[in-house]
């Protein structure tokens, strides 16, 4: 078998030193189980600006289109922030999401038992919460054009964003939340905003058709993205997988994340379409989480979230369930064994840095494999 070819892009500020630990995981795993990972690595954000004038380069973004699977760190920081607007370094993230097509953003928004006294809501709210957030992500107001700032001579200007939505991506994207959804608690929440926008009204329209030709064993529910989003923060357990747009996604997504304790917990997969041929999809993982600046290089960052999206990549590239489950348990255990990093830290609480928790992550993980 080809070994399993997976592009690193740590990417800036806390990005290198999360990866760090997702790359001892990989070495042990080569060495002990024989998994055949190989490995390279490239530039995104504001250090491929800093190296190529871009956000990143043609020779990565090549790699990228070829590799298995990509786990992405974080980028941008205040360095960046007068960089020109096309090469800023969020350009790297949306070139990749656009180029290789992965259209599928999968956000679980997960409550680890330890953690259920982190969340800025009551414990009884988000206690064994579990969701998987489906965000369309190569479409919507994110890409459509006209996107611009219009001179209208007058000494006004005119800002232009378009939300564009066709019947296929409505359909591609609904279709991926059905399937998961049948893997979990059988039920979708549709969001978007059909009383104010006509790509409302057809994502409505189509998500209810794909419904109805399909997936008609699925519980489907429509709700107003404005009301969702009160409602995820009022009863969040009611949901189970909730399918949105780009731009919805991107603002339910945080507001998920925020519910089970941390952002510095989430992992994340987007996904393309099956390969016609292969049956593969190309896929890239990141955590939910910023490059955190502030932190960058202080050792305190919690490398959880990129841990755990490469179990995602596990368990989503490379069909390898078992390891995904020990990786995810492994997270787990060293949560209940009291070990904490600074941004969930709490009295009682044993902190700790960056590699300690990679360390004790990877020990677990050894530990369940044996
Ligand atoms: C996210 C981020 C990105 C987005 C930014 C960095 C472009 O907020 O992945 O949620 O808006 O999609
Ligand atoms: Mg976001």
């Amino acid at each position: 078998m080809a070994a399993k070819k997976l592009l690193l892009l740590p990417g800036d500020g806390i990005g290198p030193e999360a990866m760090a630990e997702v790359r001892k995981i990989v070495a042990y795993m080569n060495a002990e189980l024989k998994s055949d990972f190989s490995l390279e690595e490239g530039l995104v954000g504001g250090c491929a600006y800093d190296a190529h004038g871009k956000a990143i380069s043609e020779s990565d973004m090549a790699k990228a289109l070829a590799a298995d699977a990509v786990l992405f760190g974080a980028v941008g920081g205040p360095k960046w922030d007068s960089v020109p607007y096309d090469v800023r370094p969020e350009a790297g993230l949306l070139r990749l999401r656009k180029d290789m097509e992965l259209f599928a953003n999968l956000r679980p928004a997960i409550c680890y038992p330890a953690l259920a006294d982190s969340s800025s809501l009551k414990k009884e709210i988000v206690e064994g919460l579990d969701i998987l957030i489906v965000r369309e992500l190569t479409g919507g107001v994110y890409f459509g054009e006209p996107k611009e700032i219009r001179d209208l001579g007058n000494g006004q200007k005119r800002g232009i964003d378009t939300q564009v939505y066709d019947t296929y991506e409505i359909e591609r994207i609904s279709g991926v939340a059905f399937e998961l959804a049948r893997t979990r608690g059988n039920k979708v929440t549709s969001m978007e905003k059909r009383n104010v926008m006509k790509s409302g009204v057809l994502w409505n329209e189509v998500v209810t058709a794909t419904h109805k030709a399909k997936y008609s064993d699925v519980k489907l529910e429509h709700m107003l993205a404005d009301a969702g989003g009160m409602q995820l923060v009022r009863w969040p357990k009611q949901f189970d997988v909730i399918v949105t747009d780009n731009l919805f996604g991107d603002m339910l997504s945080d507001i998920a994340a925020m519910l089970t304790g941390s952002l510095g917990m989430l992992p994340s997969a987007s996904l393309g379409a099956p390969d016609a041929k292969t049956g593969k999809r190309k896929a890239l993982y990141e955590p939910v989480h910023g490059s955190a600046p502030d932190i960058a290089g202080t050792g305190a960052a919690n490398p959880i979230a990129m841990i755990a999206s490469f179990a995602m990549c596990l368990r989503y590239s490379f069909n390898m369930i078992t390891e995904a489950d020990r990786l995810e348990a492994a997270v787990a255990g060293v949560l209940d064994d009291g070990l904490r990093t600074g941004d969930i830290m709490s009295e009682g609480k044993t902190k700790i840095g960056t590699v300690e928790m990679g360390d004790a992550i990877l020990a677990k993980f050894k530990a369940l494999a044996a």
